[in-house]
C-alpha cells in the first residue's frame, strides 16, 4: 500500500551520501514507504554514515544510542521500528556495528543499496541483524528505480564512485572501492529526467570525478569533458558543476571546457591538502606544490574569473612548523574563494595511521585556527569584491524572512534577495549590494 509506512533518512558526510539517500528513499516508495522528517513516527530509520574522520564516525554511535530508546518507546506503543546503517561506516565496520549497537537491524555498504528492501524483509522474518558489505558484480545504479521527483532546482548526479588514488590518510578507497564510472547514456537519461522535473542545475558527483572514464554513447571511453559537452546539449539544463577533483586528473580538455562551455559554472573545488612537498609525497598525492600552482595558473588562463575552493589537512603525521608554513604560503599564493580545512584524523587501516610521529592535538588545533583565519580573510575579500556586480542567481529555496528567496551565484555563493515565490527554480539577475563572510545579498534587476 503506497505511503502505508514511513522512512526517515539521516545523512552524514559528503554530497555523494546526499545523492544516495535520495535514491534510497525513492526506491523504498515502491515498497510502500513515504518519507518523513520525524524519526519518532518512522517505521524505518536509515543512518547514511560517513567514515572520513573519527568524529564523523563517532556521531553514528551516539545517534544509535538515542535510537535504542526511541525504538523501545515505539515498541511500548505497539509499533515496530527497523534501523538501517548505510554508507561508509557500514562498509568499514560491518558486523562490529551490530555488536556495539544491537538496535541495528541491517548494515548495508554503499554498493548494495538496491538490496535494502529484501534485507529488511529477511531481517524481520528471521529476527536477526543482517550485514551486507560485499562489492557485488551488478551495477547498483542499474538496479535502483529511475529518478522520480525533482528535489529542488539544483540536483546531484553521481557519475563516478570510488577512488584508486590511495592518499595515505584516506579511507575512501577502502569504503567505496575502486573507481567505477557510469555509462554516458545512463547519465544522459537521468539528467533529462531531472530537467523534465524542473531541475535547472546539475552537480556531477564523484570521489574523483575528473577521473571519470565512462562508456561513451558510441562505445569507447568518454572523459569528464566529453560527458560535460554531451550534457550541456540538454535543453532546459542551464548550469553544470562537478566535484570533487584530483589535481592529477585535471586534463587539458577539461580545462578547455571551462573556457568554451558557458553552462559550466566558473567554480572549481580542487583539493591540495598540504603545501610541503615532503608532506605531499608522504600523503601519496602524486603532485608537488609548484605543480598545483602551475595547474591553477592554466585553469585561470582558460577561465580568468574562476572561483577556487579546496580541501586542506593540518597536522599530517610528522608535519613540522616549517611544513605547515608551506601550506599557508600556497593559500597566500593561490587565493581561495572558499575552503574546507581539517585536523588530520588517523583512520584505521590507512598507511598514515601507522606513522609514529603523530602531531599532538593542541598543535593541530592551533595550526587549524591560523589556517582558518587566513582562509576566512580570503573568503570575505572575495565576497566583498562581488558588491556592485550583477549576477545571474538560481533561486533554490525560501529564506527565513518573509518574501525572501535564497539562490546561488555562478561562484556558488548563497545570495539572499526579496523576490516573488514564482521565481523559485528560475535564474534571475541580481545586483549585489551586501556581502557577509558566507553569503551575499542583493536586489532583483530584471525578470
Ligand atoms: N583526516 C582529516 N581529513 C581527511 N580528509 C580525508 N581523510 C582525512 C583524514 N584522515 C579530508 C581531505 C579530503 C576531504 C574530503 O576530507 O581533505 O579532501
Ligand atoms: Fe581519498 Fe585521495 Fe581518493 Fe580523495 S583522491 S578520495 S583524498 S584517496
Amino acid at each position: 500500500m503506497p505511503g502505508a509506512k514511513k522512512v526517515h533518512v539521516r545523512t552524514f558526510g559528503c554530497q555523494m551520501n546526499v545523492y544516495d539517500s535520495e535514491r534510497m528513499a525513492e526506491s523504498l516508495k515502491a515498497y510502500g514507504y513515504s518519507e518523513t522528517d520525524s524519526a519518532e513516527e518512522a517505521d524505518l530509520i536509515i543512518l547514511n554514515t560517513c567514515h572520513i574522520r573519527e568524529k564523523a564516525a563517532e556521531k553514528v554511535y551516539s545517534e544509535l544510542g538515542r535510537l535504542r530508546q526511541l525504538k523501545e518507546e515505539r515498541r511500548q506503543d505497539g509499533h515496530q521500528t527497523q534501523v538501517a546503517v548505510t554508507g561508509c561506516v557500514a562498509q568499514a565496520e560491518g558486523a562490529e556495528i551490530v555488536a556495539r549497537a544491537p538496535v541495528v537491524d541491517i548494515v548495508v555498504g554503499p554498493q548494495s543499496y538496491h538490496r535494502i528492501p529484501e534485507l529488511l524483509f529477511r531481517a524481520a522474518a528471521e529476527s536477526r541483524a543482517l550485514v551486507e558489505t560485499s562489492f557485488p558484480e551488478e551495477d547498483k545504479f542499474n538496479q535502483l528505480p529511475r529518478r522520480a521527483r525533482a528535489p529542488t532546482a539544483s540536483a546531484f548526479l553521481t557519475v563516478q564512485e570510488g577512488c584508486d588514488k590511495f592518499c595515505t590518510f584516506c579511507v575512501v578507497p577502502y569504503t567505496r572501492g575502486m573507481e567505477y564510472s557510469r555509462p554516458v547514456a545512463a547519465l544522459v537519461e537521468e539528467a533529462v529526467a531531472l530537467v523534465q522535473s524542473g531541475v535547472a542545475e546539475i552537480t556531477l558527483l564523484g570521489q574523483n570525478v575528473n577521473g571519470y572514464h565512462g562508456e561513451g554513447e558510441n562505445g569507447g571511453a568518454a572523459s569528464l569533458a566529453a560527458l560535460i559537452r554531451r550534457l550541456v546539449q540538454i535543453e532546459g539544463l542551464e548550469r553544470l558543476r562537478y566535484t570533487t577533483s584530483h589535481p592529477r586528473d585535471m586534463s587539458d580538455d577539461l580545462i578547455e571546457a571551462h573556457a568554451t562551455e558557458k553552462k559550466l559554472m566558473p567554480y572549481l573545488h580542487l583539493p591540495f591538502q598540504a603545501g610541503s612537498d615532503r608532506v605531499l609525497a608522504a600523503m601519496n598525492r602524486k603532485h608537488t606544490a609548484a605543480e598545483y600552482i602551475d595547474l591553477v595558473a592554466r585553469i585561470r588562463k582558460a577561465r580568468p574569473d574562476i572561483a577556487l575552493s579546496t580541501d586542506i589537512i593540518v597536522g599530517f603525521p610528522g608535519e613540522t612548523e616549517a611544513e605547515f608554513a608551506a601550506t599557508l604560503a600556497v593559500v597566500e599564493e593561490v587565493g581561495f574563494a572558499q575552503a574546507y580545512s581539517f585536523k588530520y584524523s588517523a583512520r584505521p587501516g590507512t598507511p598514515a595511521a601507522k606513522i609514529d610521529a603523530q602531531v599532538p592535538e593542541p598543535v593541530k588545533t592551533e595550526r587549524l585556527h591560523r589556517l582558518q583565519a587566513l582562509l576566512d580573510t580570503q573568503q570575505t575579500r572575495f565576497n566583498t569584491s562581488c558588491v556592485g556586480r550583477t549576477f545571474p542567481v538560481l533561486f533554490e529555496r525560501s529564506g527565513r524572512r518573509e518574501g525572501q528567496l535564497i539562490g546561488r551565484s555562478p561562484y556558488l555563493q548563497p545570495v539572499h534577495a526579496f523576490a516573488a515565490a514564482e521565481l523559485l527554480g528560475r535564474i534571475v539577475s541580481v545586483e549585489i549590494l551586501g556581502a557577509g563572510p558566507n553569503s551575499l545579498s542583493g536586489v532583483i534587476q530584471a525578470v
